[in-house]
């Protein structure tokens, strides 16, 4: 079985059963995402950020792949609090990613802004 049918049914598998929440997706090597990221974003952002989750397929524009560091460091942490907080229609992308400001509080939002930060290739740096 290739790597990438085993990572697809890997977040299948935690779509469906809800199991292992917060451990898929990390190692050593990777920063361990914030419980409410493997929750509520990894159905269509992946397990890895990558965009590629299980609901992903079926939408157009696809969610944001926040390994892709030429895209996600040019954007504020201000526009991606933003998108979280109110939806993706604030920043005027696609209506396709709802709001979270009622079910994630400001530290969770700033958490999980870290939590995407860390998978930006090149690596993200904080303007000083
Ligand atoms: C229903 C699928 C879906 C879910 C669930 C979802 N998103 Fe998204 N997200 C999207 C899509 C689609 C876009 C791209 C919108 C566009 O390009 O117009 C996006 C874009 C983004 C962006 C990019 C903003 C930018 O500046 O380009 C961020 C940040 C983001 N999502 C964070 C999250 C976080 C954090 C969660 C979980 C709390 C989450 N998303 C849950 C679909 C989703």
């Amino acid at each position: 079985m290739s790597r990438i049918t085993v990572r697809a049914m890997a977040s299948v598998a935690l779509v469906l059963g809800g199991i292992g929440i917060g451990t898929v997706g990390s190692s050593d090597a990777e920063p361990k995402a914030p419980e409410k990221f493997m929750t509520f974003c990894v159905p269509c952002h992946g397990p890895a950020g990558k965009g590629d989750g299980p609901a992903a397929a079926a939408l157009n524009p696809k969610p944001r792949n926040f390994t892709d560091g030429k895209y996600m460091n040019a954007r504020t942490d201000a526009q991606l609090t933003n998108v979280i907080k109110n939806g993706s229609a604030a920043e005027q992308l696609s209506p396709l990613m709802a709001s979270y400001g009622s079910m994630l509080n400001n530290q969770e939002i700033k958490d999980v802004v870290g939590y995407i930060r860390s998978l930006a290739v090149p690596k993200y740096q904080p303007k000083k």
